[in-house]
């Protein structure tokens, strides 16, 4: 099936394939908490003046203060947050400044739930038994803690899988249209293309502001798009996307909005903001949960048409039980997945926000003073900030995977290199785990390893 991609200039068409018949859902509102997240964003490289931001010099994160300005180079960067690196048992000769792609379980984290197994393997009989109810009650935590209705989300394995079973809710048909971002997740709009028509808005990576992100999206809405399939915060451009704005006028357009806020778990204030009608979140990345543990949070008029993903004892019980329960397998991270959640709240998790965000500036204004990179335009609430290579670089999937190794190989450094037709980017997140010295061995290393690229 032919799919169309609309660009801010003109459309192309791409191909894609759909088959789920089915019947429409119908926009509505979900039980989410109001919309609302305090962002500001900043615009990118500046020149010669200004404040590089986490340098100490009063500039707080949250700002949009303009990375690179030469400033950064010049400071030692923001403090340890204490205790910090002692959490994780990450191998210190690596500098992990990826924490976006796959997140770090904590030492806590990996007790509760090596506690759990040993408790499996004790008594399988006992534990498996237990597990309904247990799902249930680390469902209920969860939830308090994201903000959601304990009665509208269920624990999934990962934002692919949510994606997968959002879309199936809707019963797409072939003739249904979805509207996705060239800035999506693989993965998640290849969902979309298995089972209906899909519009590829371009964006702009240096789109100034989610205004501007927001209004893109909003140009290539037909009365044919049937479906939203927006990311809360980019992978590969580290850009807000679906915020509350955009979600309330998609609505106003009678499109279904799907959120893929695989990032917001733990690292936005409030992840669910906007009241979507279906969102999904990973526990596995800012939320400290082990992989495998993410959440599907749904609109009451949807609840009833979320498929389970396999048959199950558990099938009379509906949603969110039945989407749940997998029958016998490892259930311990998902048990173990509030302990993170938890962890978070001690630690003070507005601190750790902040912290990451004025960690992950820092890093970005070393990276911003090197010829071959240019930083796109942020979220200054974020823990991730992404930079532009020199034209040319990382155009392909196999391109940014060699340049990602050769980075690690060369500089014992993890970031995300990820690819874009014109030349790709590098997106470095910061965690409480992370150092200022660790950006500024990678900004060293890159300067000469992209000068021979
Ligand atoms: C925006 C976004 N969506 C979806 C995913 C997929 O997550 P998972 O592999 O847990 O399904 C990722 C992973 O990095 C992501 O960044």
């Amino acid at each position: 099936m032919a799919t169309q991609r609309t660009t801010t200039s003109g459309t192309e068409t791409a191909s894609g394939s759909g088959t789920a018949p089915g019947r429409p859902a119908t926009p509505g509102t979900g039980a989410a908490p109001a919309p609302g997240t305090g962002r500001t964003s900043g615009t990118g490289r500046t020149s010669g003046t200004g404040t590089a931001p986490g340098t100490g010099t009063g500039t707080a994160p949250g700002i949009g203060t303009a990375p690179g300005t030469g400033t950064a180079s010049g400071t030692t960067g923001p403090g340890a947050f204490p205790g910090g690196a002692e959490l994780f048992r990450l191998d210190p000769a690596v500098a992990h400044l990826n924490h976006g792609s796959f997140g770090a379980v904590p030492l806590p984290v990996s007790r509760v739930r090596e506690g759990l197994a040993a408790e499996a393997d004790a008594d399988p009989d006992a534990f498996f038994l237990s597990v309904p109810a247990r799902l249930a009650e680390a469902r209920r935590r969860i939830a308090a803690r994201l903000g959601a209705d304990p009665e509208g989300i269920a624990l999934v394995s990962n934002a692919t899988e949510a994606a997968n079973l959002a879309l199936d809710a809707l019963g797409l048909g072939p003739v249904d249209e979805v509207l996705v971002t060239d800035h999506g997740y693989g993965t998640v709009t290849g969902a979309a293309a298995r089972r209906a028509r899909v519009t590829t808005v371009a964006l702009d990576p240096d789109l100034p502001d989610e205004g501007a992100v927001a209004a893109a999206v909003l140009a290539a809405v037909t009365p044919r798009t049937k479906v939203a399939l927006l990311d809360a915060v980019s992978s590969p451009t580290a850009r807000v996307i679906a915020g509350p704005a955009l979600i309330g006028a998609l609505r106003e357009r009678g499109v279904v909005t799907v959120v893929d806020g695989a990032h917001a778990p733990g690292m936005l204030a409030e992840p669910l903001a906007g009241e979507p009608d279906f969102w999904f979140g990973n526990l596995h990345k800012w939320a400290y949960a082990p992989a495998g543990c993410a959440v599907l949070a749904v609109a009451p008029h949807h609840r009833g048409r979320v498929p389970a993903p396999v048959p199950s004892w558990e099938d009379e019980h509906g949603f969110p039980r039945a989407v749940e329960y997998r029958a016998t397998t490892d259930y311990t991270g998902l048990l173990a997945a509030p302990e993170g959640l938890d962890l978070l709240a001690a630690l003070g998790a507005a601190k750790v926000r902040a912290h990451n965000a004025e960690l992950a500036a820092y890093g970005a204004g070393l990276l911003a003073e090197l010829p071959d990179l240019s930083p796109l335009p942020y979220d200054a609430s974020l823990a991730m900030r992404s930079l532009r290579l020199r034209r040319g670089l990382a155009r392909t999937h196999p391109e940014a995977a060699a340049l990602r190794e050769h980075i690690a190989a060369r500089l014992g450094c993890r970031v995300l290199v990820w690819p874009w037709p014109t030349g790709g980017g590098i997106r470095v997140s910061a965690q409480i785990y992370n150092r200022p010295e660790e950006y500024g061995r990678l900004a060293r290393g890159l300067r000469e390893l992209l000068a021979e690229a």
